[in-house]
């Protein structure tokens, strides 16, 4: 899809402009709570995602959701997105807020993504509203202002991976965040593999969960002993608190196996790559605690297939889904998703 161009727009006042956004979800394939301490991570865009469709018109924003009782009612001088009801309009608030568009409109949301596991559907609501509301700028500049419209929404002050991943996909693709940087160097999948989410069954709302907490304890572990970016593990040997240090070393050990397993991507070495997400999985069950019982069993089920390389928690954890990576048909259950193209929006 293409951004809509001046001139394909009617001037007749008469004529309202009708746009349709769509932008993807994201399943991260390694590199869990890396983003907000200027990390790595590794997600690709995948193909389910959001849509909207919008008709510019009016001084505010509706929008009704298949998955939504409620519309999403919302003045285009909307000034405390999180205060906004129903709270799934809290995150078209924050979009508006950001984007502050100077005309309304009327319309709908779709998704085919599952709301609240670990599948970034969030972040491709915002990324698709902010495009139907006439957002122009590179993916990054979109993403920063995604991230902003999340957190002025939720309060939850994530990193910006699950809207750069919406905003940038590449088809075929990995993307390699540098989170200090905000660099994204596309990763190619070998064509011999498939990347398959199985969902736990158990929905998480990061509000709810203690993402803020484990924030705070590696901006505590940052106080100690630096960047973690730049830290090792004998940096990380030096924390007397035994919580705080278990903290960092998910954060320094992860960050070192997404590098290790862009490379083994690149060198086709699916085992490898297999293996780095089963260490990441462990790290963020037992340094990190984010794991719980039913993601563990359902990692552990998925390893025992045939044909499974490797498989993890994906996403922020507490519940939500789990990625594996497998053999093309090795597994009958989940989904099996392709790395797509980032968000666009065209006029209808
Ligand atoms: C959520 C956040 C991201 C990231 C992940 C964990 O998806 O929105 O910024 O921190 O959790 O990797």
């Amino acid at each position: 899809m293409r951004r809509p161009s001046g001139c394909a727009v009617p001037s007749h006042e008469a004529v309202r402009v009708r746009v349709r956004a769509h932008a993807p979800g994201r399943v991260n394939l390694i590199g869990d709570h890396t983003d907000y301490t200027g990390g790595l991570a590794l997600p690709m865009a995948i193909d389910r995602g959001t849509s909207v469709l919008l008709e510019r018109t009016g001084d505010r924003v509706v929008l009704e959701s298949a998955d939504e009782d409620e519309p999403a009612v919302v003045e285009l001088g909307v000034s405390d997105p999180a205060h906004v009801t129903p709270p799934w309009a809290r995150f078209v608030a924050g979009v508006v807020q950001e984007v502050r568009p100077s005309e309304g409109g009327v319309g709908w949301v779709r998704t085919d993504l599952p709301i609240g596991a670990g599948l970034a559907s969030s972040a491709a609501l915002e990324v698709a509203l902010a495009l139907a509301l006439g957002f122009e700028g590179p993916p990054l500049e979109l993403a920063l202002a995604c991230r902003r419209a999340e957190q002025a929404a939720s309060g939850v002050p994530c990193g910006v991976m699950d809207q750069l991943a919406s905003a940038a996909g590449v088809v075929g693709c990995a993307l390699l965040i540098d989170c200090s940087t905000l660099a994204v160097t596309p990763v190619p999948l070998p064509e011999d593999m498939e990347v398959v989410v199985v969902h736990s069954g158990r929905q998480r709302s990061l509000s709810g969960s203690a993402y803020a907490e484990r924030r705070e304890q590696c901006e505590a572990a940052v106080a100690l002993i630096g960047p973690l970016r730049e830290a090792d593990l004998a940096d990380v040997a030096t924390i007397d608190d035994p919580v705080l240090r278990r903290r960092a070393r998910h954060v320094v050990s992860e960050n070192a196996r997404v590098t290790a397993f862009a490379s083994a991507l690149a060198g086709d070495d699916l085992a490898a790559a297999g293996g780095l997400m089963v260490e990441s999985h462990r790290s963020l069950r037992d340094d990190f605690d984010v794991s719980t019982a039913t993601l563990d069993e359902l990692v552990d089920h998925l390893l025992r297939q045939p044909g499974v390389h490797g498989a993890r928690l994906t996403g922020a954890g507490f519940g939500g889904c789990v990625v594996a990576l497998a053999e093309a048909g090795a597994l009958s259950e989940g989904w099996v998703v392709k790395a797509t193209d980032g968000a666009g929006v065209e006029v209808v």
